[in-house]
């Protein structure tokens, strides 16, 4: 086999063996150098306008974990049993519109852009929201922008994780009202400027994942010509 088929291989066996775990072993624990990866496939994820809308909690505090237990029925395994549960937080309208501290502090301390290229992007962005995504109309849809993007951060841990082969579990299965009250009282959460947006857990399963049940290609991709 050459190195492409053996990577197409991998690419396949890896999407095919990552399933959502429904039940952890909580004996058994991630590395920190895995971890640390996983972490690594979040921070370099790409954003529109690389203005990078999220910010990750790792949260190992059991008193915190029980809180939000009874509000987060799809995380009740995760919550239990698994080594690392991580929320995922997207940032505010107050944050991501074009005339912010924020966006100034991406464009200039992050990005390094010029005064010059600062502004053109600005006003880029500016008439993208407004124009295009018709994010002005809402602060709700502002917000759903941000939390839009970081399901992307969402999906490459959990394609990262597979690969090294740690089990893992993606989330929206709870009250959002709830739990982000839980991290208020918290002083975990400071709803100017994040809100909540997915929850991602990792570890090892204890128990046989259910079988994954896709449609075929031919229903999901349409070739036009
Ligand atoms: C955005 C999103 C939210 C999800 N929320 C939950 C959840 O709250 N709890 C849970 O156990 N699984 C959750 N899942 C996992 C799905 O149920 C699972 O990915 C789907 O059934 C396909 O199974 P597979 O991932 O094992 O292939 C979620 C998946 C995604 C992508």
């Amino acid at each position: 086999m050459n190195d492409k088929q053996e990577m197409r291989a991998l690419i396949l066996s890896t999407f095919n063996n990552r399933y959502a775990c429904k039940g952890y072993d909580p004996k058994k624990k991630v590395s920190a150098e895995d971890f640390k990866v996983i972490m690594e496939a979040a921070r370099l994820s790409p954003s529109s306008m690389g203005l990078e809308p999220w910010k990750f909690i790792l949260l190992n505090n059991k008193g915190i974990k029980e809180r939000i237990k009874p509000f987060a029925w799809g995380a009740e395994a995760s919550l239990a049993g698994a080594s690392h549960f991580v929320l995922i937080l997207a940032r505010k309208p107050k944050d991501m519109k074009c005339d912010s501290e924020y966006v100034e502090y991406m464009m200039n301390d992050v990005q390094h852009f010029t005064d010059e290229l600062r502004q053109t992007r600005k006003n880029k962005l500016k008439n993208f929201q407004k124009n295009d995504l018709k994010l002005m109309e809402s602060e709700r849809s502002f917000f759903d922008w941000a939390c839009r993007q970081t399901y992307i951060p969402l999906a490459n841990m959990l394609t990262a994780a597979a690969l090294l082969g740690v089990d893992s579990t993606p989330m929206e299965g709870f009250n959002y009202d709830a739990v982000e009250k839980i991290l208020v009282e918290e002083g975990i959460l400071d709803t100017e400027h994040f809100g909540l947006s997915c929850m991602i857990a990792f570890g090892y399963k204890n128990r046989e994942h259910r079988p994954k049940t896709r449609r075929c290609i031919e229903e999901v991709l349409e070739i036009i010509d």
